[in-house]
């Protein structure tokens, strides 16, 4: 996976659904430096969204959940605005590492962790872990005793479309059992963590979570644990196709139910992904072929669900295909590139007629996208390219840094050289 960094200005951020961070004009210059597929970075949209998180929820420390995109510019770009990094494995707390980030500001929130990954986790100066279950009790206890634990709490959302506490999360009744066993291992739970579900599309779920970890706050207080830490977790959706109340409407439901659940000064933590890496990253595509198939005009596509749509199958998400030609829209059906039949991007959007050679953008591509993509029948999953909005690389210093350190790649062509210096 590449990455490669120019300079142009990026586009348009919406309330409504997510748009490209660039337009068809930019998308065409660029594919004659970078051959198509390609995923575009606007650093900017990342600042936006890190600004509204901390704006609506302060007080709230931000540990990116690095798993959405384990990008390493995302990660530079990101060190000096979020408290920290959410890891699930030891291979991405060592990404952490390699990119800067201190063990002090890391948590591992995998509340199933093989021993290797916990001890070398450890041995990284690692200090926060997650648990939710009695046999990682004992775990804990030989490789990693002096931790900071956090109880992980299953939270019931039927409006999340990755459900989460289906595979993680204490059940109410398992709860003071484990911390009970915890205890009298000697070891130390600091409070309670909690996952809503990923994409969830429901502002008041963080008002009822928050709530019900209220309830857990009381009971293991009475049972004589003092909790000094609640993390949040992640959930916050993007509008891939349909528009969703807008991260700042989830903020401020989830920071009205902590100012009325919890004391100010209580340690809260948030472990967002998608919010963060979703939006800030436009996918460009090319038709490389077209066929009538029973009447229905398909289209062929040079990225499909083996690359950045991988969250098709992965996370469940419905991508959006923008076109620049206008004409009437038809139903259709994109296919990635592969042999393999189920490599279909997109069976229900209605686009205008396509030619070969035409470029399509599909905004909100960041997140459980190429993280997960493969390169399945020798497709190379898109490189992506960090498109900086110069005006606001002058104005911060985190911007400069990238600017100085790791504007590698010069555009080979002119008129991708004119782009640049914009
Ligand atoms: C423990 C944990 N924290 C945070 C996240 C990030 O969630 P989201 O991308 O929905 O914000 C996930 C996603 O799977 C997770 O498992």
């Amino acid at each position: 996976m590449k990455t490669s960094i120019i300079s142009l200005e990026s586009g348009l951020l919406s309330n409504t659904l997510e748009q490209p961070v660039i337009n068809f004009a930019q998308a065409e210059l660029l594919s004659q430096t970078y051959p198509t597929p390609f995923l575009v970075l606007s650093p900017s949209r990342i600042i936006k969204s890190i600004s509204i998180l901390r704006e609506y929820l302060p007080g709230v420390k931000i540990f990116y959940a690095m798993k959405s995109n384990p990008n390493r510019e995302i990660l530079q770009i990101i060190k000096n605005l979020v408290d920290g990094i959410d890891v699930a494995s030891y291979g991405e707390s060592s990404i952490c590492q390699e990119v800067g980030f201190s063990s002090d500001n890391i948590i591992h929130t995998n509340p199933v962790k093989n021993e290797f990954d916990l001890e070398c986790s450890v041995k990284q100066g690692i200090k926060w872990f997650v648990i939710d279950n009695m046999e990682e009790i004992k775990k804990i206890k030989r490789l990693a005793p002096y931790s900071n634990l956090l109880l992980r709490i299953a939270i019931t959302n039927p409006h999340c479309i990755v459900n989460l506490s289906a595979k993680f999360g204490a059940q109410e009744r398992d709860i003071l059992p484990i911390l009970k066993k915890a205890r009298s291992e000697g070891l130390n739970v600091r409070g309670i963590s909690l996952h809503v579900g990923s994409q969830s599309t429901e502002p008041d779920i963080y008002y009822s979570a928050v709530k019900y970890a209220r309830k857990i706050f009381d009971e293991a207080n009475t049972a004589g644990f003092t909790f000094d830490t609640l993390d949040v977790g992640g959930g916050f959706p993007i509008s891939y196709r349909d528009a969703l109340p807008t991260l700042s409407q989830f903020c401020t439901v989830l920071g009205n139910g902590l100012r009325e659940f919890f004391p100010d000064d209580l340690n809260f933590l948030m472990e967002p992904g998608r919010c963060i890496s979703g939006g800030c990253i436009t996918l460009v595509t090319r038709v490389i072929g077209r066929a009538i198939r029973n009447g229905i005009p398909w289209y062929y596509i040079d990225d499909g669900v083996y690359g950045a749509f991988s969250g098709k199958l992965f996370d469940h998400c419905d991508y959006r295909l923008v076109s620049n030609r206008s004409g009437s829209l038809e139903e259709c059906v994109v296919a990635g590139p592969t042999c393999d039949s189920i490599d279909i991007v997109s069976h229900n959007q209605r686009l205008p007629q396509l030619e070969v050679g035409d470029l399509l953008l599909s905004p909100g591509m960041g997140a459980y996208t190429i993280a997960s993509a493969t390169s399945f029948n020798g497709f190379a999953p898109p490189r992506t390219i960090v498109v900086h909005n110069e005006n606001q690389i002058r104005g911060g210093n985190l911007n400069n840094k990238i600017i100085n350190g790791r504007l590698r790649a010069y555009p080979k062509t002119p008129a991708a050289r004119k782009v640049m210096n914009a």
